[in-house]
């Protein structure tokens, strides 16, 4: 069951009626003729695609890397039900070169990638593993040699399972465990990377793995939630302030998973459940950072955090990024239901308006969600600019001739530009899009059905054949 309706299930009553949502591909716009190119984004707009180690890489036992959360998770019978894990993934440890090289056949500029923490500290902390430090200064290397730019998220949900063992994020060491993290990354890799992300959506991670256990490392409740929140909050600014302070000339941001909600039908019965929604994806990460503090007005539960914040902390929350990465894949249509614990009343549904577009993760396509969400973000007086850090789409592909003609793809990334390019014109500072993502991959709970590449991957022998899709980028960057 992918994560969405996971999410979904665990805030819906039994009560409630699940509104299957239906397919209909015959809803999908023909392929136009675009009225908008990529010159319309401006000269200096950065065009790339975002990555994650865990997703890609494979190698998971080697050179000196031990156990993430994810290794040991995926290694757990029942937790995963096709019993598949990421041991091999991508192979991208030993693939990067020639991935690099099909990234830059698109006339991509960009790649955006995370490291797997425990593959540089195996012990989580003390002393580095030499051979993770060099397998990424490759990677650096051989994108700047292409002339791709390198960007690192510092954390894309692979925590150490030794740091795990000790409490993980739920634990307050967290914070020194994870300043030493990014001091080491910032001093190894300064000089050549200038551009760099924290986190990678804080909402997806600490509530998939730590309020419902639908991801690593498993856990469940609010005891392991609510300082989980507070602890990864404190570190997504002390890890601006570190890479600050070790990189000359940075591009510092962070990302967010975020989504426009919409009330489901009636605004006095469901806004306030929309709220709730709202305010749990899309505000509890950046308003700390933004010096606004947590965002508790719709949901007192939040009031608890408060049990975990010491003197000085609400300061330490704070940290001014010159960029934000907004992440969006789909909208949220949200019903208020009497019914539920825990957060009052809050039923996220599939959205029911005569038959919808969804892709293979049952998400809902709705161009216009971008548009609204990236003018959503960039209301707060202290968002200076936006980075669309991931938007894509999975779809069934189908290898016919040594060919995968994924319109759908296309016709999703051309749909979604637009409203792009609607939002930059409307005055969003916008500085880039990513594409999620270069290679179809690990897609965490999921494992390998869905496919978001703009290449395909055979996993059986590793070989890749760039998509329709793909080509379509690569024409599209060079359009007039
Ligand atoms: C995550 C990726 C994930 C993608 C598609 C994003 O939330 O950052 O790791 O693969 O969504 O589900």
């Amino acid at each position: 069951m992918e994560r969405r309706k996971v999410l979904r299930l665990f805030f819906v009553s039994t009560l409630a009626a699940v509104i299957a949502p239906k397919f209909s591909f015959a809803q999908f716009n023909q392929l136009e003729k675009l009225d908008f190119s990529s010159l319309d984004f401006g000269t200096d707009f950065k065009w790339g695609v975002a990555t994650a180690a865990y997703q890609i890489e494979g190698a998971h036992n080697i050179d000196g890397k031990s156990p993430s959360i994810w290794d040991t998770f995926s290694h757990k019978k029942g937790s995963i039900k096709t019993g598949e894990n990421g041991d091999i993934a991508c192979d991208f440890y030993h693939s990067y070169e020639k991935d690099l090289d099909l990234l830059k056949s698109l006339n991509m500029t960009v790649f955006r990638f995370s490291i797997a923490w425990s593959r540089i500290l195996p012990n989580g902390s003390g002393t580095p593993n030499q051979s993770g430090l060099d397998f990424y200064q490759r990677v650096i290397d051989a994108c700047l040699a292409r002339g791709i730019e390198p960007w690192i998220t510092l954390y894309h949900w692979d925590l150490p399972q030794i740091l795990q063992d000790k409490g993980g994020w739920k634990n307050r060491d967290a914070i020194v465990w994870f300043s030493e993290y990014a001091n080491l990354l910032t001093k190894t890799y300064g000089e050549k990377v200038k551009n760099w992300m924290v986190f990678n959506e804080p909402s997806a991670f600490t509530a998939l793995g730590y309020l419902i256990g639908y991801h690593a490392p498993g856990l469940k409740g609010l005891k392991n939630y609510l300082p989980t929140v507070h602890h990864v909050c404190l570190c997504q600014a002390e890890g601006g302030r570190i890479i600050r302070k070790n990189v000359a000339n940075a591009n510092i941001g962070t990302t967010f998973s975020c989504s426009h909600v919409d009330v489901y039908k009636s605004e006095e019965r469901d806004g306030n459940a929309a709220k709730r929604w709202d305010m749990l994806l899309n505000r509890l990460f950046i308003e700390p950072a933004l010096g606004m503090g947590y965002p508790t007005e719709s949901l007192p539960i939040l009031r608890k955090l408060n049990k975990y914040i010491q003197p000085g902390d609400l300061e330490k929350l704070q940290f001014n990024f010159d960029f934000i990465g907004v992440q969006n894949y789909t909208r949220e249509v949200v019903k208020e239901n009497a019914f539920i614990p825990y957060m009052k009343g809050l039923e996220i549904k599939p959205v029911k308006r005569g038959a919808m577009e969804i892709t293979e993760m049952g998400w809902e396509v709705y161009p216009e969600g971008i548009y609204k969400i990236l003018k959503q973000f960039a209301a707060y007086p202290g968002v200076k600019k936006i980075f669309v850090t991931e938007n894509g789409c999975a779809f069934p592909d189908e290898v016919v001739n040594g060919k995968v003609n994924d319109t759908k793809r296309i016709d999703f990334y051309q749909r979604y530009l637009k409203e792009v390019l609607r939002a930059k014109k409307d005055g969003v500072n916008i500085g880039g899009y990513f594409s999620w993502t270069l290679l179809d991959n690990f897609e965490w709970s999921e494992c390998f059905k869905p496919r978001f590449g703009l290449v395909h991957v055979d996993f059986k022998t590793q070989k890749r054949i760039i998509k329709e899709s793909g080509y379509w980028f690569k024409d599209f960057l060079l359009s007039p």
